[in-house]
């Protein structure tokens, strides 16, 4: 059975997508920086996607084995505000930029050599919200890291590609979690299920693109 590597698994859109894999019967590397999920085929791991230290232990876990899917789902919003929410302290986009961008980077390399062994695919949850043909005002700290992560899973997608590795970026739509809100517009059992059916059709020939979770390209 594939085996699949999930980042922020604990809560929201990742433990939705981490029930539904196992639920078909994948084996899911359930990653939380605390209290990883438990389940039959999960396999709880620690990991902060923040600490070298926590990312070292991830890579010495898949030494010798092979993931046909790294999903990178851990994510961070700060400051919903404009230009003049104090939210936007350099502090804080310290810490988002470590969590959605570094670490997206970060965690891909610390899985490259199990990715290597599967030739398996890479996808960044993303948001439209780091779309710069779709910019509002707002959010400036989580657009930026949102834009960045993109960025980093088209770059990858081209030296990535040539090694048989697809990477893709995806929209998870805006869905009610902790983040998203209650009045949000979507369940996480609809965005999970949409963006599982993206990774299942993610190949090389198709990667590099920003979709939202029912299929539709975002222009980034
Ligand atoms: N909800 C939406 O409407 C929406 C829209 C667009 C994009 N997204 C993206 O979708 C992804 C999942 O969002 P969500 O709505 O499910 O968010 P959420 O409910 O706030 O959950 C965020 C997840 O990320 C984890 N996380 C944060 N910092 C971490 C770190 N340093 N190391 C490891 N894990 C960390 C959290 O773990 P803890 O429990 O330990 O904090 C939690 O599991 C994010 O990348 C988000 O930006 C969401």
């Amino acid at each position: 059975m594939p085996t699949t590597l999930i980042t922020g698994a604990n809560r929201g859109i990742g433990l939705e997508i981490s029930r539904r894999l196992a639920a078909r019967g994948d084996n899911v590397l359930a990653c939380a920086r605390a209290h990883p999920p438990t389940g039959e085929r999960f396999e709880p791991v620690e990991l902060d996607v923040t600490m070298e230290d926590s990312l070292a232990a991830l890579s010495t876990r898949l030494d010798g084995r092979a993931l046909d899917l790294l999903v990178c789902n851990a994510g961070r919003l700060i400051g919903r505000g404009g230009v003049d929410d104090p939210a936007y302290s350099a502090e804080a986009f310290a810490e988002v930029l470590a969590v959605n961008v570094t670490g997206v980077f970060m965690t891909i390399r610390a899985c490259l050599p199990a990715l290597r062994r599967a030739k398996g695919r890479i996808a960044v949850i993303s948001s439209q919200m780091g779309s710069s043909a779709r910019a509002k005002g707002a959010a400036y700290l989580y657009r930026a890291s949102k834009a960045a992560a993109t960025n980093l899973s088209v770059s990858l997608s081209k030296e990535l590609g040539d090694e048989g590795i697809a990477v893709g970026a995806y929209h998870p739509g805006w869905v009610r979690t902790d983040m998203g809100g209650g009045g949000a517009a979507i369940s996480v059992e609809e965005s999970a299920a949409g963006l599982i059916a993206r990774f299942d059709e993610l190949n090389v020939a198709n990667a590099g693109r920003l979709l939202f979770y029912s299929g539709e390209e975002i222009p980034f």
